[in-house]
């Protein structure tokens, strides 16, 4: 699997010296956190060809039988933690020029960190960072459903997950795209301090939650409002019933479409 991978970077992939894979893993991100507290390099990568205890966003668990992807990847930009806030969107670009690259179809994104194909989710995104003294360690993870059938999902989950095999009727090589999800990568690290603006413009186009009316659920309150914009810390811009408006940052709140997932 690690041959394969490596096989189809280029010659010059700075980081070939950096990918680890195992059959399966609990998680590809709690792993990784751990060889950064360890002082892991830059470029450090981590992928399973399952996990068994896969993480998602506030808390939640992310399904991941075989057949997906499951890649965590360690950057120290060189800047403080306050600087990456658009780390997540940078990211989310990333994944959908891989996937574009790969299967020639270009998913939307449900703000702020899940890839949707008719409205169904095909990957999710989790990044976490981690403070070393002056340093920050960001362990981005993202998770992929590639091959799977809709009966590889749970049931619950069978309406809301889709899959590339599923989305085209095609089989698509998991290691092929993980080599595109790290050469994209590769670019979001050379353009992370430099492009946020042209990174932030590509998400706007990209993100399917702006123009919706969404439903902000934090705990036990469900607000409504309409999403405007996608601001350059990467919150996303709410208008309220109530005529105000509001920035809402990732982590804080989960949103949902009025009428459904996205
Ligand atoms: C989400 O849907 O909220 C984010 C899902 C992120 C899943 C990926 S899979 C690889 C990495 N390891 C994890 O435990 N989570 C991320």
């Amino acid at each position: 699997m690690k041959n394969q991978i490596l096989s189809r970077l280029p010659e010059d992939f700075p980081w070939k010296n950096d990918l680890l894979y195992f059959d399966s893993l609990d998680s590809t991100n709690t792993y990784l956190k751990d060889l950064a507290r360890s002082g892991a390099a830059h470029g450090t990568a981590v992928i399973a060809g399952r996990q068994t205890a896969g993480r998602g966003r506030m808390g939640r668990s992310f399904e991941s039988p075989e057949g997906g992807l499951y890649l965590s990847i360690l950057l120290r930009p060189a800047c403080p933690a306050e600087q990456l806030s658009h780390l997540t969107c940078g990211v989310a670009v990333a994944v959908c020029d891989a996937i574009e690259a790969l299967a020639g179809l270009r998913p939307k994104v449900k703000w702020t960190n899940d890839l949707v194909w008719d409205g169904k989710k095909l990957a999710g995104i989790l990044t976490e960072l981690v403070t070393q003294g002056a340093d920050t360690a960001a362990i981005v993870g993202i998770g992929i459903n590639c091959s799977q059938t809709p009966a590889d999902f749970p049931p619950q989950l069978q309406n809301m997950a889709t899959s590339l095999f599923a989305v085209t009727g095609k089989s698509w090589d998991v290691n092929a795209l993980a080599a595109q999800v790290l050469i994209q990568l590769a670019k979001l690290d050379n353009a992370l301090l430099s492009s946020r603006e042209e990174m932030l413009t590509r998400y706007r186009r990209d993100c399917i939650t702006l123009g919706k009316t969404v439903s902000l659920i934090c705990g036990d309150s469900v607000r409504h409002g309409k999403a405007l914009d996608v601001l350059s810390d990467g919150s996303l811009l709410v208008e309220l019933e109530d005529g105000t408006r509001e920035a809402v940052c990732a982590g804080e709140v989960s949103i949902r479409g009025m009428y459904g997932y996205v």
